[in-house]
């Protein structure tokens, strides 16, 4: 096993609102703006972090965490985009049903692109993966707007995770989030650093 230090890509896809640009900033700077500023294109930032891996050694990885515009959910953003990725969190806005429901467009989105040799042996036109995909309900400090519950939430995390390895397969990571109050957005990245070393 290696201690070299690790470089670990992580993509944020979901709709536009959703706040994949706040959750990035909340966890590479720790800082939050109420005022919303469309991403255009695509960038990233880096976060130096300690992950322990499958054997409970603890390794320093450097967190790459890309970030794209929702409003580019019909067009490709081609392949750079998503070569390389080690994890992929999911993003959808508990006041917002349908940032929950297009979360197979992204998902399906993401394993047409990266598919091939990054994902070994994967089925992609099945849609079934043990590919460290995190999902995150953000918002939650708007809890008198919420209208995904839980439970449908954790539906999908079920039924996204397929019935890989003959209905053995864990339901997708799952948290509530909130880019404003910062609950929940170390843990959620954490669990990405997490999977994706176990599964490289
Ligand atoms: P695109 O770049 O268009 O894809 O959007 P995005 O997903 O990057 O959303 P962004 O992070 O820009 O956030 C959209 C709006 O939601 C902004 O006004 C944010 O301030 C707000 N927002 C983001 N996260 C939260 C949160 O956890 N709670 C609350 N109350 N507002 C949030
Ligand atoms: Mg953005």
């Amino acid at each position: 096993m290696s201690h070299q230090k690790k470089t670990l890509k992580i993509v944020i896809l979901g709709d536009s609102g959703v706040g994949k640009t706040s959750l990035m900033n909340r966890y590479s700077s720790g800082k939050f703006t109420g005022q919303y500023k469309a991403t255009i294109g695509a960038d990233f930032l880096s976060r130096e972090i300690f992950v322990s891996d499958q054997f409970g050694v603890r390794r320093q990885v450097t967190l790459q965490i890309w970030d794209t515009a929702g409003q580019e959910r019909f067009q490709s953003l081609g392949n750079s985009f998503y070569r390389g990725s080690d994890a992929c969190l999911l993003v959808y806005d508990i006041t917002d049903p349908h940032s929950l429901d297009n979360l197979d467009h992204w998902r399906r989105e993401f394993l047409q692109h990266v598919g091939g040799n990054s994902l070994g042996d994967i089925d992609t036109t099945l849609g079934q993966s043990s590919f460290p995909f995190v999902v995150v309900g953000n918002k939650m400090d708007k809890q008198g707007d919420r209208l995904v519950p839980l439970d449908r939430a954790e539906d999908w995390c079920r039924r996204a995770a397929g019935n890989f390895a003959m209905g053995m397969a864990r339901p997708l990571a799952h948290f509530e989030s909130s880019a404003k109050t910062a609950i929940n957005v170390e843990e959620a990245f954490q669990e990405a650093a997490r999977l994706a070393l176990q599964y490289e």
